[in-house]
């Protein structure tokens, strides 16, 4: 593991009523209050967000979106990135749902992106392959196209400077119980950092968080916290129970405290 500082943030998209995401938080926030050495970050539907963030008050717990629109006006069920400042700390754009099931392109992502920093919000974008391409070894051109789409014209210093983070999720992997190899995920979360390093310099790409996700679990989280380049996890189905989202911080921990 890295010197930087690993997060598991937990993505849970279209689930929780209000009462029940504001549950969770409050037995997260119990929970890994004595755990050191690693971000924990809770990203509720839009909905439950401002009592979530009521519940994490005080607490070290990071605050995230599921997604943002670009601007105010008439966008009927949208959100303007204005009301997320203050509001939440992260941002997930790229998500492989948002691309694939809502046909979000490079183009607005990188949209996204950009308005995310001018309103002093933390991106994580997310970028991973298909199956398909997968299987035809196009895995790095995929991801490197979405990074280098992505970055267009970005400011990779506030990025970092806001605490903007990548997730590499295959697209194969998200919701399927069937993880990318730990190994694999390493290599290309090293290539993704070697391309960041190609547009903005070798200690941006050293100070670049970038998650794996795609069912992480209990059972599996070990073979990907202790990748060098992997620098924590986002997670679906396993964030939803405490029982289950628990032990990836504390297995996170525990293996970022033994290479220290
Ligand atoms: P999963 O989802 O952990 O349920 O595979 C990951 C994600 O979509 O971020």
């Amino acid at each position: 593991m890295s010197k930087r500082r690993p997060i598991i943030a937990g993505n849970w998209k279209c689930h929780k009523t209000v009462p029940e995401a504001v549950e969770l938080a409050a037995q997260v926030v119990q929970a890994v209050a004595p755990i050191q050495g690693v971000e924990v970050a809770l990203c509720p539907p839009f909905i439950a967000l401002n009592a979530v963030r009521r519940e994490l008050s005080g607490s070290a717990v990071g605050l995230g979106a599921q997604n943002v629109y670009l601007e105010e006006g008439a966008y009927t069920g949208e959100i303007a990135p204005r009301m997320l400042t203050g509001l939440c700390d992260y941002v997930i754009i790229g998500h492989s749902e948002r691309r694939h099931q809502f046909g979000e392109d490079d183009q607005l992502i990188n949209a996204k992106l950009r308005t995310l920093l001018a309103h002093d919000l933390a991106p994580i974008l997310c970028v991973g392959e298909k199956l398909e391409q997968n299987e035809r070894g196009e895995t790095e051109a995929v991801v490197a196209a979405q990074l280098r789409a992505g970055f267009k014209g970005v400011d990779g210093q506030r990025f970092l400077a806001l605490g903007g983070i990548i997730a590499y999720e295959p697209v194969w992997a998200i919701g399927t119980g069937k993880a990318c190899h730990g190994p694999t995920a390493n290599r290309i979360i090293g290539r993704l950092r070697q391309l960041f390093g190609d547009l903005y310099g070798p200690e941006a790409a050293e100070a670049l968080r970038i998650q794996y996700g795609g069912s992480v679990k209990p059972a599996n989280v070990d073979e990907f916290m202790e990748q060098p380049e992997i620098d924590g996890a986002l997670v679906g189905g396993a964030s939803l129970q405490l029982e289950a989202f628990l032990p990836l911080v504390q297995r996170t921990a525990a293996l970022r405290a033994a290479t220290e």
